[in-house]
C-alpha cells in the first residue's frame, strides 16, 4: 500500500483553498492508503508571525481539519515540532541541496521580496518539507498547485541522497493535485492564500461568508446590472462550479450571460451554498472546540505514531551516514 503523506501551515484560518486543493484529498485518500497529515509550525516561523498565537493556531488548524473529516482511525494527525526528526532530516538534506536550486524556488523568489533580510529558514522552506515526507517514505503527496516546484526539489533531494549514500532507499514522491489544484481569491486575480487576506474561510458563519463575497469581484467587463456577463471571466463563477450541482451551474451561467441574475444575485445563490456545504463542518468544529483535551489528546497520540516511524527513518540514515554510534570502522 502506498503512504501519502501532507502538511497545512497553522498560519491563519484553514480556507476553502485549502480545503478544494488538498484538504478533501486527504479526506478521500485516507481510507485507500496509509495518511500522515502534519501542521507544520515549523514552516509556519519561517516567516513573521505572532508568538502567542501559535499555539492556538495550532490548536484551531487540527479541529479544522477534524471536523473536515480526517478520521485518527484511518489517518496520523500531529504536529511538526513534536516530532523533532523532521529538523534532523532537514539538516541532513542541506547537506545535499545545491544552493541554486533553493534560490530558484518560486515562493522563495516572492515571499523574500517582502523581506529586508532574507533568512535563512526561508530559504531551507523546502529542505524542511522535503524531510517531513521523506521522513515517512510516502510516496504520495496530496497538495495544491503552488507546491508542485517543492515537490520537484524533493526528488531531486531524494535522488542525490540516494546516490551518495544508498541507492533506492528515499523512495520519489509524487504530487496528486485535485481539479481544484488553484483556487484564486476573493480579488478574483491572486491565488487565494491566507497572506493575501481574499479568503473565505471553511468556518465561517453565514452571515460572515455573505460579508466576504458582496464585495468579491467578478467578471470586470460587466459594469451595469443589465451587462451580460462572461461566466468564464468570473471568479465567483468558478466557485459555483464547486459548490453547485452541475444543473446549478449551468442555471448560473445561463443567468449571467442573460444578465437574468446581477453578480449580487449570483453571490446570494454562492453564500447560500457554501453556508449549506460547510454546515456540518462548522457543527463538529463547535464540538470539538467545546473539548480542547480531546482534541490535545489526539495530536499527542498522532505525534507518538510519527515518531515511531521516524524513529526508525533517523537511526537507518545515520547508519548510512557513518553517524551511528559504534559504526565507524576504525
Ligand atoms: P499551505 O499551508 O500554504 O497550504 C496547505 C495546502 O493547501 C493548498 N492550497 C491551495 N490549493 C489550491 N488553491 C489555493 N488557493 C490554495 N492555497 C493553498 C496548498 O497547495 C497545500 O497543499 N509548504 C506547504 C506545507 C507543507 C507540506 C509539507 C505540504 C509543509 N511540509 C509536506 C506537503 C508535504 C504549505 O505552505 O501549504
Amino acid at each position: 500500500m502506498s503512504r501519502i503523506f501532507s502538511g497545512i501551515q497553522p498560519s491563519g484560518e484553514l480556507h476553502i483553498g485549502n480545503y478544494l486543493g488538498a484538504v478533501e484529498n486527504w479526506v478521500r485518500l485516507q481510507r485507500q492508503h496509509e495518511c500522515l497529515i502534519c501542521i507544520v509550525d515549523y514552516h509556519a516561523i519561517t516567516q513573521d508571525y505572532d508568538v502567542s498565537a501559535l499555539q492556538r493556531r495550532t490548536h484551531e488548524m487540527a479541529i479544522g481539519l477534524l471536523a473536515s473529516g480526517i478520521d485518527t482511525d484511518d489517518c496520523i494527525l500531529f504536529t511538526q515540532s513534536h516530532v523533532p526528526e523532521h529538523t534532523e532530516l532537514a539538516w541532513v538534506f542541506m547537506s545535499v541541496t545545491p544552493l541554486g536550486d533553493l534560490e530558484r524556488m518560486t515562493q522563495f523568489k516572492d515571499k523574500s521580496k517582502k523581506q529586508e533580510s532574507i533568512r535563512a529558514g526561508l530559504m531551507n522552506y523546502p529542505v524542511l518539507q522535503a524531510a517531513d515526507v521523506l521522513l515517512y517514505k510516502a510516496d504520495r503527496v496530496p497538495v495544491g498547485e503552488d507546491q508542485v516546484q517543492h515537490l520537484e526539489l524533493m526528488r531531486e533531494i531524494a535522488r542525490k541522497w540516494n546516490a551518495r549514500y544508498c541507492d533506492g532507499y528515499f523512495p520519489e514522491p509524487k504530487a496528486q493535485l485535485t481539479r481544484a489544484r488553484r483556487i484564486i481569491g476573493l480579488d478574483g486575480s491572486a491565488k487565494m492564500s491566507k497572506s493575501l487576506g481574499n479568503t473565505i474561510g471553511i468556518l465561517e458563519e453565514p452571515e460572515s461568508i455573505w460579508k466576504l463575497l458582496r464585495p468579491a469581484v467578478t467578471d470586470p467587463a460587466r459594469i451595469r446590472r443589465s451587462d451580460p456577463g462572461d461566466p468564464d471571466k468570473c471568479n465567483i463563477y468558478s466557485l459555483h462550479k464547486y459548490f453547485g450541482s452541475e444543473d446549478q451551474t449551468a442555471e448560473v451561467a445561463s443567468n449571467c450571460r442573460s444578465a437574468g441574475w446581477g453578480c449580487i444575485d449570483c453571490k446570494k445563490v454562492l453564500s447560500e451554498a457554501i453556508s449549506v456545504h460547510f454546515r456540518p463542518v462548522r457543527e463538529r468544529a463547535a464540538d470539538l472546540r467545546a473539548n480542547p483535551a480531546r482534541v490535545r489528546e489526539i495530536l499527542g497520540a498522532g505525534a507518538a505514531k510519527a515518531r515511531s516511524i521516524a524513529g526508525e527513518t533517523i537511526r537507518e540514515v545515520r547508519e548510512h551516514m557513518g553517524l551511528r554510534e559504534g559504526s565507524a570502522s576504525w
